[in-house]
């Protein structure tokens, strides 16, 4: 376990105590999100890479050193992370660069990177002594956390849209959480959960307010480092839609600087939906805020017109001379087929987009020859399975006779 020595305002900078029960900054409100911070000279003498080579734990649990939790018996008892890691020499080849690796992170628990906040939220509640636990959610934060605080043995109060996938709600339910779907956007069931919350007292998972989700999201970059030996990607494709994954990768790595096992954090490139991009325009305009708008996507994951971690993701590609892109819903459907078709990987729409602005990125002729790029698959492709019908294409139905299958094949050559 990690000390957590301050939590810091992204904003102005100004600290609290741990201790304190702060979850935004004070005086900068809910844009002021707060850095975990740790005694890093400490940290330094036992997150070495021979002590983790030691660890026997395949899931998250194994970086605790790093993790902002008092005592491991509070995780959840699922597997999550230790995702596959893929070198694909086929798409190094196309797109002219030295490596191209994909992480699968639909391949956890739930089927979404967004397992990694929530084993991480459910130990701070039951470290907090709640007995209940509730999140705002475009669907996968919801289905992470519900089947950890099922495993966790806390009641999960879940909001979502109206509109969140079926088989996403779906997942809600079998967890035994008590779904509310909320009529309209994320936006409202983000101002809904947060007015329950307050009124009933159930723990806030919400990432982009709790700040020790965050600290679950790096772990996928503490994974990639540990999996490469420290010798990082110069560059991580990541989709963004509140800006939660993309600031966790920059935790992560930022960690690893501080502790001296990396000495550059890589560019961080955030890759939003050209219908819900606020976070991309103020990149791309130099601006410190955000303005909202109205989302239109298939993205239904990074359907995000409000984003509520703007600041910290902002900082994320700022700081890691990284970069933004937008990407059609043509370019992601594209990208689910070539993906599946290539790697293997079925990511969901949002899952992909990390990828379909990879190749978009190929195409703008900003990629070096002697790069190695990473790209993160955030979820699995049957989360929603209308937009993969949707990018899949149609089967023949035939009699059950050689001549119909005989007519069909001909007629494809
Ligand atoms: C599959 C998937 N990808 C990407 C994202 C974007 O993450 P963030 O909202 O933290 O930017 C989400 C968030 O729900 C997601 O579920
Ligand atoms: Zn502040």
């Amino acid at each position: 376990m990690a000390l957590v020595k301050k939590l810091k305002c992204v904003l102005c900078g100004k600290e609290f105590d741990p201790e304190s029960d702060t979850f935004t900054c004070t005086d900068c409100g809910p844009d002021g999100t707060l850095d975990v911070l740790y005694d890093y000279g400490e940290i330094k003498g036992k997150f070495t890479p021979k002590a983790l080579f030691q660890r026997k734990e395949k899931s998250i649990s194994r970086y605790i050193d790093l993790l902002p939790i008092s005592d491991p018996s509070f995780f959840p008892n699922l597997k999550v992370g230790c995702s596959p890691l893929y070198e694909s020499s086929f798409w190094a080849k196309k797109l002219g660069v030295r490596q191209v690796l994909i992480k699968d992170d639909g391949r956890n628990p739930t089927a979404s990177f967004k397992d990694r906040a929530s084993f991480i939220g459910v130990a701070k509640a039951k470290e907090a002594g709640a007995t209940s636990i509730s999140c705002a959610s475009t669907g996968n934060a919801a289905s992470s956390l519900a089947g950890c605080a099922a495993v966790g043995g806390l009641d999960c109060y879940i909001f979502v849209p109206e509109k969140a996938p079926i088989n996403k709600v779906t997942q809600l339910l079998i967890y035994g959480a008590k779904v509310f779907l909320v009529k309209e956007t994320y936006e409202d069931a983000f101002r809904l959960a947060s007015k329950a919350i307050e009124t009933y007292g159930w723990y806030n998972r919400n990432s982009a307010i709790n700040p020790y989700l965050v600290e679950g999201k790096k772990t996928c970059a503490l994974e990639l480092a540990e999996e490469l030996s420290f010798d990082l990607p110069d560059k991580v494709f990541v989709s963004v839609g509140d800006g939660c994954i993309i600031s966790g990768f920059y935790k992560g790595f930022y960690d690893l600087k501080q502790i001296g096992l990396i000495d550059e954090i890589p560019e961080l490139i955030g890759v939003q939906a050209e219908g819900a991009a606020p976070i991309y325009k103020a990149f791309i305009e130099g601006k410190n805020f955000i303005t909202k708008e109205k989302t239109n996507t298939l993205a239904d994951s990074i359907a995000v017109g409000e984003p509520r971690n703007w600041a910290k993701a902002l900082r994320a590609v700022r700081n890691s001379g990284g970069d933004m892109v937008t990407v059609t819903d043509e370019e992601i459907l594209e990208a689910m087929r070539l993906l599946a078709r290539t790697s293997g990987v079925f990511g969901e729409p949002a899952g992909v987009a990390g990828f379909a602005g990879l190749l978009k990125y190929a195409q703008s002729h900003k990629l070096k020859g002697d790069e190695s790029i990473a790209v993160i698959v955030t979820g699995n492709g049957l989360k929603d399975s209308e937009s993969a019908r949707k990018a899949a294409g149609r089967p023949f139905v035939v009699e059950p006779t050689l001549e119909a299958v005989s007519r069909i094949l001909g007629s494809m050559n």
